[in-house]
């Protein structure tokens, strides 16, 4: 359970924001993760580090990639059927959003939400949210934004809002981030997010669909290397907030679909024998031996449908695209 280090007013020159929520992890925290995962037997470090600064950059180019189809698909999913969307979540709606992004997807709720009473981003990546939480709230005056800082992926001391009044809470979780978790994972956060959602509440959630092989591993291996970048930047950043010596040109980016799992692999594979220096740790790697760096899971629209039941949700409405490659889910608490 993580607490706040500060609830405060966002500095100035981020513009507008009225009120911050600081419950990050600690550099102590990062540095613990991180070391617990290199001295496992199969190396892993978890993928919610991906996301400082230039990592959430490099996201947001990764979801404009011509392969990378789930933001297209997602995108215009929420585009077509807003109108929809909006009349199923009400009038005055609290909108809590996990891992926030770029705001893009955002945008398509608000715009047909004008009596929300306040919108809440949840992200891990402190700078990237406050700057995208002030944009939202410059291009969306009358809008109440309060940005609160976490790892949404650990249960957290969420704040309570009850400072202004709204009928219903509805937690929008899009991108397919649910894939990150492994399926039993996966059903303990929905069930959290229904007790965050409380009574009445409301989940909007975007999944990624069981599809031809090739189409996923296209995606996750785009010519232009940006998800390689991607992958790589958490080397980087381990080295300028770790104290830590990595070679970056010793390491590849490998990603591949396990059709049988239904997820893909991301992986960066050491090159040569060598080892690797965080601080006064020593860490050894075998040439072809891999840090596992993430996990992204797929679906079948029955099955997440049935994993949400299990979590205490009741499903409303799905969308999907012609081919079924991705849809979008609405739930309510039972
Ligand atoms: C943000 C977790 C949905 O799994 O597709 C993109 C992250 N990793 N390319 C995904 C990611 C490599 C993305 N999620």
């Amino acid at each position: 359970m993580s607490h706040p280090r500060s609830s405060q007013a966002a500095q100035s020159s981020y513009g507008y924001i009225v009120s911050f929520h600081d419950l990050r992890p600690t550099p102590a925290a990062f540095r613990q993760e991180v070391i617990a995962g290199l001295r496992r037997a199969r190396k892993a470090i978890p993928s919610k580090f991906f996301y400082d600064q230039r990592g959430s950059a490099l996201f947001d180019k990764i979801c404009q990639l011509e392969e990378y189809y789930l933001t297209r698909i997602e995108t215009d999913l929420l585009e077509r059927h807003a109108a929809e969307i909006a009349a199923l979540i009400g009038d005055e709606a609290l909108l809590i959003e996990y891992g926030s992004g770029s705001g893009r997807k955002t945008r398509v709720l608000l715009d047909q939400l004008p009596t929300l009473a306040a919108y809440v981003p949840v992200d891990i990546s402190k700078e990237h949210l406050l700057a995208v939480a002030a944009e939202l709230s410059q291009e969306y005056p009358c809008l109440r934004v309060t940005p609160v800082c976490a790892d949404y992926t650990q249960e957290m001391a969420f704040p309570d809002f009850e400072e202004f009044p709204y009928r219903r809470r509805v937690v929008f979780f899009p991108g397919s981030s649910i894939g990150n978790f492994a399926p039993d994972e996966a059903e303990i956060f929905l069930r959290r997010a229904a007790e965050v959602a409380r009574e009445n509440g409301a989940l909007l959630i975007g999944v990624d669909l069981r599809k031809d092989p090739t189409v996923i591993d296209a995606a996750y291996n785009d010519r232009q290397g940006v998800t390689a970048a991607f992958n790589l930047n958490l080397l980087r950043r381990i080295n300028a907030e770790l104290d830590a010596d990595f070679d970056l040109r010793l390491f590849d980016h490998r990603a591949f679909y396990d059709p049988t799992h239904g997820r893909v692999e991301m992986h960066l594979v050491s090159s040569q024998s060598q080892t690797v220096r965080i601080g006064d740790e020593a860490f050894s790697f075998a040439a072809g031996e891999a840090i596992h760096t993430e996990d992204s899971y797929k679906y079948d629209l029955e099955d997440f449908q049935a994993m949400a039941t299990r979590a205490g949700w009741k499903t409303k409405a799905a969308w999907q695209d012609e081919r079924r490659y991705f849809a979008i889910c609405l739930f309510t608490v039972t």
